[in-house]
């Protein structure tokens, strides 16, 4: 085996980083921040037994190990998220989106949501809280809240459905943990009556095709087109308009906007915006 020299990390190094968590995440990272790699990457250098980034440049560079390199893709994602973040679009769905949407499906009786970039799965969780708070009706309907993420290690906290006392003290009101939460020690677990409406898995938004062919009536692209280039933006949300129903809906983070306005109306109401497909 190749001896590995530890030195510190050259430009030419963190260029490599970008360019691979470009490649399979789309995700452009902004040179002046090259110092997040010694950071992000410090519990994979950990694990690899390394203790320098341009000694894991170096592995990467001679092993081309796919899992290394969706590793380090992955390290370098941010998972910022929290349960029912920046409230209004919650609120529309509730008051406005909602009600419309049940009432022109009461013969189908079914809905389809996606929290698309659901990192670790408050979005998902919070959907699916609001609905069964708010909508008794849809008792016995087939709900179906899909979540995906790149990252597997926040789609497996996703899936665990456990949350420490610091993630629930944000945005969740009290009765909502004493109606839909089990304490676990340090710990909350979602209540089986919720995670049963909600199903996450591994996906990558922009490694074409979409996840799903099936479409969706609501759906959640938040906070994570900002780290995407133009053209990435333009083919994704391509993509999510052939995924809403004709009448669905696309809400996306507070500083994101649709690349292409000719494919959607943009609805300002209750102090925020949603999108309707053209
Ligand atoms: C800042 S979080 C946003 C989470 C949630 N949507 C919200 O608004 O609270 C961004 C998420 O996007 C995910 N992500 C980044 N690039 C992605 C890609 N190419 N495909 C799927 N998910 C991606 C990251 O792993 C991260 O969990």
């Amino acid at each position: 085996m190749a001896t590995l020299v530890a030195t510190p990390a050259k430009p030419t190094d963190y260029s490599y980083l970008r360019k691979l968590v470009f490649n399979l995440s789309q995700n452009v990272l902004d040179p002046s921040r090259d110092y997040l790699f010694e950071t992000r990457l410090a519990r994979l250098l950990r694990n690899q037994g390394l203790t320098h980034v341009e000694e894991l440049v170096q592995l990467l560079q001679l092993r081309k190990d796919p899992r290394l390199e969706k590793a380090v893709a992955e390290a370098m994602t941010i998972n910022e998220t929290s349960f029912f973040r920046d409230g209004r679009p919650f609120e529309v769905l509730r008051t406005e989106l909602l009600p419309r949407m049940i009432d022109a499906r009461k013969h189908q009786r079914s809905l389809r949501l996606w929290s698309a970039a659901s990192s670790s799965g408050q979005e998902a969780y919070s959907i699916a809280m609001l609905l069964r708070e708010h909508f008794p009706q849809l008792l016995g309907w087939k709900i179906r809240i899909e979540g995906t993420d790149l990252c597997t290690e926040v789609v497996h906290k996703a899936q665990s459905a456990t949350y420490h006392r610091i993630e629930m003290n944000r945005g969740l009101p009290a009765r909502h943990i004493v109606r839909y939460f089990d304490h676990l020690g340090e710990d909350w677990v979602v209540k089986k009556e919720i995670r049963d409406l909600c199903n996450f898995r591994a996906a990558n938004l922009c490694a074409p095709p979409l996840p799903f062919t099936e479409p969706f009536d609501v759906i959640f692209l938040r906070n994570v087109m900002i780290y995407f280039s133009m053209d990435t933006r333009k083919t994704l949300l391509q993509g999510i308009h052939k995924l809403l129903a004709p009448d669905g809906v696309l809400f996306l983070g507070a500083s994101e906007q649709p690349v292409d306005p000719a494919l959607w109306k943009a609805v300002i109401t209750g102090g925020t915006c949603h999108f309707l497909p053209k």
